[in-house]
């Protein structure tokens, strides 16, 4: 017998049981469920919709039950659905009428979307420290290569020498806006929609604003329909996600480009990456590949859930139960790209030689010498011109610029002295650059010690 079973004269057929059911997967929203639940009896019982007695019974119950999950002895069954009606009837079969009282005042309807802010709300809080560790492990990696230049790129073309410590900090920033926006998708789980009952509130004298207190929330729905119907708290969680694996993504790309024999930059720990079943030489770095790759999916959950929601009229509707795989799925993903990419950051070797004689051997410091000439009087556009063609006078020779003696030099600007050897070198370029946010050492500086301020107060 279901526990809505009253009305129905047959059994449900066994592809609808299966196919309806959720427990498979909503059965990692027991703790949530269960805690629910005690708080709401607790509130019955204060209000005097229930007894003392049942209050009790159904407490003690319930975090029996608990325990039982909690050691695996709990067999979840697909004939209740989900793990709201599994829990209940195990409880009533447990402790008998007590266990039918539970339910006063409420709807699986507020008891779903209580136990999802709940979850939702626990894993923002595990979500924030993998990130603020990772953030950690960046400012950690660009202190220690505080001293190494390697190229900057647009198009993928070697561009102007930067820090190394400075490119890594574009990450922490990014990260930094990520973990704001995690703290505005807290802001709007953080909302309890309990005694919203099926859609239009309840008979019941409820306290609301108890349960609230009592499951630490800081806010109430003002509006019942919405408080059942509205999933944007978890598409907000979904868009935080989708975002912060596009800048995963994006470092993914570069880790697996800098790996590769053709940059040799850095090179990852053995631990974080695999060997090939054929080539014995090979040392690939799957997790970057994986993380690149898992970020489809997650974009691909984002746009499942969106796409879900958008037809669906008030109130509750079926096609809500569809939100929680997607979420539970980019959750899992979340957490383990985090974790990992802080060990794997952390254990990286960083090729500082090889970095510089990629750069010793190319045009990375042309902007450096056309401002030369610029301060020197030349209009930027002559002095941009006169470099072009130093550096197609090189290119023509096999030399580059710094290697151009004063003589030659001078041919193509008169405005060329000696000094000019000091501005081509590498580390002038960079530490010449000391615009606020530019890579001069002293401004890598400044970003790592604000970035410590960022995670105390993340
Ligand atoms: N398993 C359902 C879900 O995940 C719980 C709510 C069902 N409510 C209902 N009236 N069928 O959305």
């Amino acid at each position: 017998m279901k526990l809505w079973g009253g009305r129905f004269t047959k059994a449900t057929d066994r592809n609808v049981e299966e196919f309806n059911s959720s427990i498979q997967f909503d059965c990692r929203m027991y703790a949530e469920d269960i805690c629910g639940s005690i708080a709401h009896a607790t509130m019955l019982a204060k209000q005097g919709i229930i007894s003392d007695f049942d209050k009790e019974q159904i407490v003690a119950g319930l975090k029996n039950i608990y325990e039982q999950i909690e050691k695996g002895e709990f067999e979840f069954s697909i004939e209740l659905e989900d793990i709201h009606m599994n829990v209940e009837k195990r409880l009533t079969d447990a402790i008998g009428e007590a266990g039918g009282r539970l339910h006063t005042g409420r709807s699986r309807n507020d008891q779903v979307a209580l136990d999802t802010h709940m979850y939702v709300r626990k894993e923002i809080a595990s979500v924030a420290v993998l990130l603020a560790n990772l953030q950690e492990a960046i400012v950690k990696a660009a202190e220690k290569y505080s001293d190494t230049i390697m190229p900057g790129y647009t198009h993928m073309q070697r561009a102007q020498p930067v820090l190394f410590s400075h490119h890594l900090m574009a990450y922490f920033s990014m990260f930094s806006r990520d973990f704001k926006h995690l703290s505005y998708v807290w802001d709007i789980t953080d909302i309890m929609p309990l005694g919203a009952g099926a859609l239009a509130g309840t008979t019941y004298p409820l306290d609301q604003p108890y349960v609230a207190e009592l499951l630490n929330f800081s806010t109430l729905y003002d509006n019942s329909m919405d408080a059942v119907s509205d999933r944007d708290y978890i598409i907000s969680f979904l868009e935080f996600a989708a975002n912060l694996m596009m800048h995963l993504s994006r470092l993914s790309e570069e880790f697996i480009l800098w790996s590769s024999s053709e940059f040799k930059f850095i090179e990852l720990d053995d631990a974080h990456c695999t060997g090939s079943s054929i080539m014995p030489q090979k040392k690939n770095p799957d997790i970057c590949e994986l993380v690149r790759g898992k970020t489809g999916r997650v974009y691909g959950h984002l746009m499942g859930i969106l796409t879900m929601m958008k037809g669906i009229p008030m109130a509750y509707d079926k096609d809500m139960q569809e939100d929680k795989e997607g979420l539970f799925d980019v959750i899992d993903t979340l957490k383990f790209a985090l974790a990992i990419y802080t060990a794997m950051i952390g254990g990286m070797k960083v090729n500082d030689r090889h970095m510089r004689e990629v750069l010793e051997n190319d045009f990375s410091n042309a902007t450096d010498m056309a401002d030369y000439l610029a301060k020197k009087g030349l209009p930027f556009r002559e002095a941009h011109a006169v470099v072009g063609k130093a550096v197609q006078y090189c290119l023509q020779q096999g030399k580059v610029l710094q290697q151009l003696t004063l003589q030659e030099l001078q041919e193509m600007s008169a405005l060329f002295s000696e000094d000019i050897h000091h501005y081509l070198d590498i580390e002038t370029c960079v530490s010449q650059r000391q615009t606020y946010n530019g890579t001069a050492p002293a401004s890598v500086a400044r970003q790592c010690t604000a970035g410590y301020n960022v995670i105390d107060n993340e």
